[in-house]
């Protein structure tokens, strides 16, 4: 599953690993957040190596689909269900200054994107009082947004019983900013380092990264690693992990010329593409939609069959060119966590929890890091980082954290309950299949990719959750706090930094 961001080869923009080395920021994470926060140090004349597991925009930043909005779907109006209008209003600013950021970014660096209306819509009328909410909050946060009718749609290809519209925002293409972002960082004297994973990030004695090629220094360490990878703080159990699916197609006639998203029913993200917000020559029309909490559904496949399904009923004739899939972070309290971890003395920081609206909150985010590094005086910084940095917790949060916390009990049980269930041997699974059974009451995960029957422990190196096979991608996904697992047991995301252990395979044909 390759997204259409990445059809052509990234050069390899890595410097070489030099054990014991000394930065004054090394930032974990190479997607849209590290990266905007390592260019913004940069640019104030830090040191900054930026050490990434996998590639550059390895996970979200690079399988999104490319939308830089303000509207946000329903966000603003969920925001708005639990919190003050004068938080909703901060998260608005916060996000109107990365959109910002991000754009004069991409004018500087040559990064070509669109200026595109982009709607929340109401695919029945069963949607029209949460379009209505939808609409009050925008406009109670000061955007200048506009309610249309289902007249005002009818030629919208697809059903909408109504939207709410707002001009100007943007569509561009998230693996180019990322490359970019390198771009700038090393010809400021930054360091990148690629295909190195931490697996352990400490504040005493000094500030320090360790890999498996050994460790760095430095006086900050930032993990912009989606979900933070170490415990402290617990904020893996405050943040949902949220798997989607896109896919892209070319279709005959014209394209839409707005972006859209569904606020009702099954999420459907609409997104033109043109290779003024695309890669060169693309002319195309990419679908999102079908999320479900990672590693709890029984039909990853079936998901994107279902985005391809309404696709070709809405825009007859479409052809699918890629598929992919990615992940997001939603926080209990729906505004991102931004800042220092518990009990580092302001040596470690992260940033996580976009709800799939990233581009915007990345730099966002970045901003309020390097005010935080920098030690710019509160005074000085915007009213949205303080407005957001003081909030209080409000019952509502305490609500959805505890629904989640006894959702992900419930999956820890049932996860161990039915691996006993069947015992190995098994049946050499058919190719791309997955199948849990138990060892000597220990939980095996055996699997067929690409002709090959592999075992690996299924236990989840993070916390122990018992993982679940994703038939979309042939991998191993946990369902308590999202980290993932490739066949073999490679880590690929979460906030699990170990593989999984190899086992003996005895099944049979
Ligand atoms: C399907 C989908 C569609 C989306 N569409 C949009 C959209 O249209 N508009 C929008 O605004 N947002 C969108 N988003 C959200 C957006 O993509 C994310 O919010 C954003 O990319 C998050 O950026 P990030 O840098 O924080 O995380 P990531 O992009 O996940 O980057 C984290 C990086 O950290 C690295 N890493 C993790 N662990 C380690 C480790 N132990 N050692 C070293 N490196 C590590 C990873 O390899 C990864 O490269 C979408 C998300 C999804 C899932
Ligand atoms: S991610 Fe926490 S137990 Fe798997």
């Amino acid at each position: 599953m390759t997204p259409l961001w990445k059809t052509l080869p990234s050069a390899s923009q890595g410097t070489p690993f030099a054990p014991d080395a000394h930065h004054d920021v090394i930032v974990v994470g190479a997607g849209l957040t590290g990266l905007s926060t390592a260019v913004m140090l940069a640019r104030e004349g830090r040191d900054v190596a930026v050490v990434e597991a996998g590639a550059i925009a390895e996970l979200a930043s690079g399988g999104n689909t490319g939308k830089l909005s303000v509207l946000q779907g329903d966000r603003l109006s969920r925001i708005r269900r639990h919190h003050p209008a004068s938080l909703v209003r901060a998260y608005v600013d916060a996000n109107r200054a990365g959109m910002r950021w991000l754009t004069s970014f991409a004018d500087e660096a040559g990064v070509p994107y669109l200026r595109r209306t982009d709607h929340s819509y109401a695919a029945s009328t069963d949607g029209m009082d949460a379009l209505q909410r939808v609409h009050d909050a925008a406009r109670e946060a000061g955007l200048p947004v506009r309610m249309l009718a289902a007249g005002d749609l009818s030629t919208s290809p697809f059903p909408a019983a109504g939207a709410v519209a707002l001009d100007d925002q943007v569509t561009i293409d998230p693996v180019r900013v990322a490359q970019a972002l390198v771009g700038e960082l090393l010809a400021a004297g930054g360091t990148l380092h690629t295909g190195v994973r931490v697996i352990g990030t400490h504040a005493l004695p000094h500030p320090r990264i360790q890999t498996a090629a050994g460790s760095l220094f430095a006086d900050h360490v930032v993990l912009a690693t989606g979900t933070p990878t170490i415990d402290r703080g617990l904020y893996f159990a405050k943040v949902r992990g949220m798997r989607s699916y896109c896919v892209s197609f070319r279709v005959p006639g014209r394209l839409p010329e707005a972006t859209f998203i569904s606020i009702d029913g099954q999420t459907r993200s609409i997104r033109p593409v043109s290779d003024s917000d695309g890669p060169a020559g693309t002319a195309q029309l990419v679908v999102g939609g079908s999320g479900h909490p990672v590693g709890r559904s029984d039909g990853e496949k079936a998901a994107v069959e279902d985005l391809i399904e309404w696709t070709t009923r809405f825009f007859p004739g479409a052809e699918e060119t890629h598929r992919w899939s990615a992940q997001d972070y939603e926080s209990h309290n729906l505004i991102p966590f931004v800042g220092a971890m518990p009990r580092s003395l302001g040596r470690i920081r992260f940033a996580t929890g976009y709800a799939k609206w990233g581009l915007s909150n990345a730099p966002a985010a970045a901003l309020r890091l390097t005010a935080e590094i920098l030690g710019t005086p509160r005074h000085e910084r915007s009213r949205w980082m303080t407005t957001i940095g003081t909030r209080l917790t409000v019952p509502a949060d305490l609500g959805r954290g505890a629904i989640e916390g006894a959702k992900v009990a419930a999956e820890l049980a049932s996860g161990w309950r039915d691996a006993e269930s069947t015992s190995v041997p098994v049946a050499r699974p058919s190719e791309g299949h997955g199948v849990v059974a138990n060892t000597s009451g220990r939980p095996v995960g055996v699997s067929t990719v690409d002709g090959v029957t592999r075992a690996v422990d299924a236990v989840c190196t993070h916390l122990g959750g018992v993982l679940d096979w994703n038939d979309a991608e042939c991998t191993w996904d946990c369902p308590l706090h999202a980290s993932r697992f490739a066949p073999d047991g490679t880590r690929i995301e979460g906030p699990a930094v170990r593989d999984l252990k190899s086992r003996p395979h005895h099944g049979g044909q």
